[in-house]
């Protein structure tokens, strides 16, 4: 077995470097309208794609096989630690009785109505139930509303509650910090439309003396900690959706989640999905495309659904201060993306907090939050697994016309469909970007929104693709 898995490893290397060698040996497109050259080129990327997707199964189920047979010999070597194993079992359900008892003492009218189960071993060494599905197989989703001291979290949560489509599938849990009376009283008026959980560690942060101006994000990151940690952990719940105090929702804001929650878990190249476009701004979306979702690159963060799974990968090296960029770099992302939609479906509307308040007054004000109900859960939305999405998106994106910016400000541009405007430098990508008022920066060499390097926003009715060369193969960390 493990011959063969390093024959296939073997083999997929020296695959991977011939077609390489190819693509290297090949021309760079000096001239983008040289279109029999692009197209040549598009369709050995298209090959290369479907090339990396076959192997990429082939060592898959390769690998799935050899843990079968491992299996197979660890079900005749341990026999005799079945019955221990047994009565593991027995006592891990009496607890998960008296846990279940409890949680509906206090009130916790989901419990009673979901599946209780033992959490996998494997996945996480606490021993806590899990709340993963409703009795019909559906599954349970909780919102973590983030709180420290803004009383305006009541307009988020007045928001959460009214969209809410069914109270046992989305437990609003709201999170405290900061011991501010007022934000407290007003949480306290939600009664049990909600579950209230407190951050324990109030103790003062050991900050550098270079960030002491940053000490507010030092505080959120262990606020996120612990919150995390309690709500799966604690609390059981299998996946959750993040939302802060300071966010506006849309109507769909819940379906859109409910959607897209088949995709999150059944590709591993996916890691999250995220109701906010960084590039969401009115004049930059195609207002009748509210059902259009994208992969990106880039962690969009603002209102973000995660699972058990990646909370267990993340818990044990959470950072002290800066999470978002912290969740950026490369070893954290490891090449997965998150799912986007094309006209956002949270808003921010608090300007005083952590964050700078001239990006809000540059940036975050000019999001468009979407009205238009879309039935996501009614749609086919496969064409957003890796496999699917990755062959499209190239097509499209390098067969589409190469523009300049000003052609297409003037309204020149007389071919239909997507256009692209080609960028080489870190530079070139920023000064085109300024021009259309799309962000402009990178976090781990990564452009807000970016796909495989390409930024895909709309612009004077038509998609508008801004793209790095046909051979691109991956980001520069040093573009910042
Ligand atoms: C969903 O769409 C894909 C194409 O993206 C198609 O192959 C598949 O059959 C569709 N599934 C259903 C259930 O319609």
């Amino acid at each position: 077995m493990r011959n063969r898995l390093v024959t296939v490893i073997f083999g997929s290397l020296v695959l991977w470097g011939l077609i390489t060698y190819f693509l290297i040996s090949d021309q760079p497109v000096n001239d983008e309208r040289n279109t029999a050259r692009v197209s040549n080129q598009i369709s050995k990327l298209e090959k290369r794609v479907k090339e990396e997707i076959a192997l990429n199964q082939e060592l898959l189920q390769d690998i799935t096989e050899d843990k079968q047979n491992r299996r197979k010999v660890d079900t005749v070597n341990a026999n005799a630690d079945k019955k221990q194993r047994k009565a593991n079992h027995v006592d891990k359900n009496k607890i998960l009785l008296e846990k279940k008892e409890k949680d509906i003492d206090n009130g916790d009218r989901n419990v009673q109505q979901s599946e209780t189960e033992p959490a996998h071993s494997s996945e996480t060494s606490h021993n806590v139930p899990t709340k993963g599905k409703l009795p019909n197989g559906s599954p349970i989703i909780a919102i973590l509303v983030f709180s420290c001291n803004r009383v305006t979290v009541q307009r988020c949560l007045d928001q959460l509650i009214r969209y809410r489509p069914n109270v046992e599938q989305f437990p609003i849990v709201v999170s405290e910090d900061c011991q501010h009376r007022q934000t407290a009283e007003v949480i306290g008026r939600y009664g049990n439309q909600i579950i209230r959980i407190q951050q324990p560690d109030q103790s003062d942060i050991e900050v550098p003396p270079k960030e002491k101006k940053f000490k507010g994000y030092f505080k959120i990151a262990r606020h996120y900690g612990w919150a995390l940690n309690h709500m799966f952990f604690q609390l059981g719940y299998d996946t959750v959706i993040i939302v802060e105090d300071d966010l506006d929702i849309a109507p769909d804001f819940f379906e859109y989640f409910l959607g897209t929650y088949p995709l999150l878990v059944s590709d591993n190249s996916l890691w999250c999905v995220s109701a906010w476009n960084d590039n969401g701004k009115a004049g930059l979306v195609d207002e009748n495309a509210a059902d259009v979702l994208y992969r990106t690159d880039f962690f969009p963060g603002l209102g973000w659904m995660l699972t058990r799974q990646l909370w267990t990968e993340l818990s044990p090296k959470w950072p002290k201060s800066y999470w978002d960029d912290w969740i950026r770099q490369p070893e954290q992302r490891r090449n997965r993306a998150c799912i986007r939609p094309e006209i956002s479906r949270t808003r921010t509307f608090g300007k005083t907090g952590v964050s700078n308040g001239m990006f809000y007054e540059r940036h975050l004000k000019y999001i468009k939050l979407n009205t238009q109900f879309v039935h996501f859960t009614r749609m086919n939305l496969t064409y957003l697994l890796k496999d699917n999405y990755d062959i499209n998106f190239v097509n499209e994106v390098y067969q589409s016309t190469v523009v300049s910016f000003s052609e297409l400000k003037t309204g020149k541009v007389v071919a239909p469909g997507a256009v692209r405007i080609p960028y080489y430098s870190r530079q070139a990508y920023k000064n085109t970007a300024k021009q259309f008022g799309l962000m402009d920066d990178f976090r781990s060499g990564v452009p807000r929104t970016g796909y495989r390097g390409v930024v895909t926003f709309y612009y004077k009715g038509r998609r508008v693709h801004l793209a790095p060369s046909a051979n691109w193969n991956g980001y520069d960390i040093t573009w910042s």
